[in-house]
């Protein structure tokens, strides 16, 4: 059997707590598909003049009408129920009363639990007209999540999909944040493995059928170096760059 192969090797290959049944899996995809149809919520509502804290409000009180509830609240002591991370900040931005204004880009980062399962996805926002320069990077980074999604298939390990992620990055004069990462996800908020958006071909965790894991490249227009504000969460880039996220959890 080429997987008990590839161990003798030494390769790290997922254990059986990774690999879900069909009944997990669709109790994950539903979640996913809610976390889904409220990003379409935010798609329809999301305008210049809005405060984040508004968004998490429609996050929070959509989820719970669903039956779900929204992973982040309380996650680690995280206080509200959406991240939403504006231009410089590259990923857990908390909703307050900061006002949206037209050129904004935001991620906006869903995870219900439906069911007991966990379903994470974001997409990024453009409010009103952005620069070219900002539409670039919100497209170049959508590529990114694409391209690495092309190299999930079995046998490929996690360092396909980062070096895949980052070269295409780098090929538009972009850097990909090293410091957050994608994650195993469905019965936990972050399970193994951990999918690193740069780095070597050949290297990580070996990708097996129905392992259950997100893809979340977060790619910035200067270095891909990261600080955390006096908040614990926020992550803004260094240089004070613009940041882009995309996400998708993927099997
Ligand atoms: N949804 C984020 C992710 O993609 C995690 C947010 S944790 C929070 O992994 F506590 F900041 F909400
Ligand atoms: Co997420
Ligand atoms: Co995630």
């Amino acid at each position: 059997m080429k997987l008990q192969e590839l161990k003798r090797k030494g390769y790290t290959i997922p254990g059986r707590n990774l690999i879900k049944t069909a009944e997990q899996i669709e109790g994950i995809r539903r979640a996913c598909a809610l976390s889904n149809e409220i990003l379409d919520i935010i798609d329809e509502r999301i305008c210049p003049g809005m405060t984040t804290n508004e968004i998490n409000q429609i996050v929070h009180e959509y989820t719970i009408k669903k039956g779900a509830y929204p992973a982040c609240l309380n996650y680690n002591g995280f206080p509200k129920s959406v991240c939403t991370s504006i231009n410089n900040v590259i990923c857990h931005g908390i909703p307050d009363e900061t006002v949206l204004k037209a050129g904004d880009i935001i991620n906006v980062d869903v995870t219900s639990v439906l069911d007991g399962f966990y379903g994470d996805t974001s997409r990024m926002f453009i409010v009103g007209e952005a620069s070219l320069e900002a539409q670039k990077l919100v497209e170049v980074t959508l590529e990114c999540l694409n391209l690495g999604i092309e190299q999930v298939k079995p046998f490929n390990r996690t360092g396909d999909i980062g070096y895949t992620i980052e070269q295409y990055a780098k090929k538009h004069g972009y850097s990909a944040v090293r410091e957050f990462g994608g994650h195993g996800v469905g019965l936990k908020f972050h399970e193994d493995p951990w999918v690193p958006h740069y780095g070597k071909r050949e290297s990580g965790m070996v990708l097996v059928p129905n392992m259950v894991f997100t893809i979340e490249p977060m790619i910035n227009i200067g270095t891909h170096r990261c600080r955390i504000l006096g908040d614990g969460w926020t992550a803004v880039t260094v240089d004070g760059s613009l940041s882009a996220q995309w996400e998708h959890t993927v099997r």
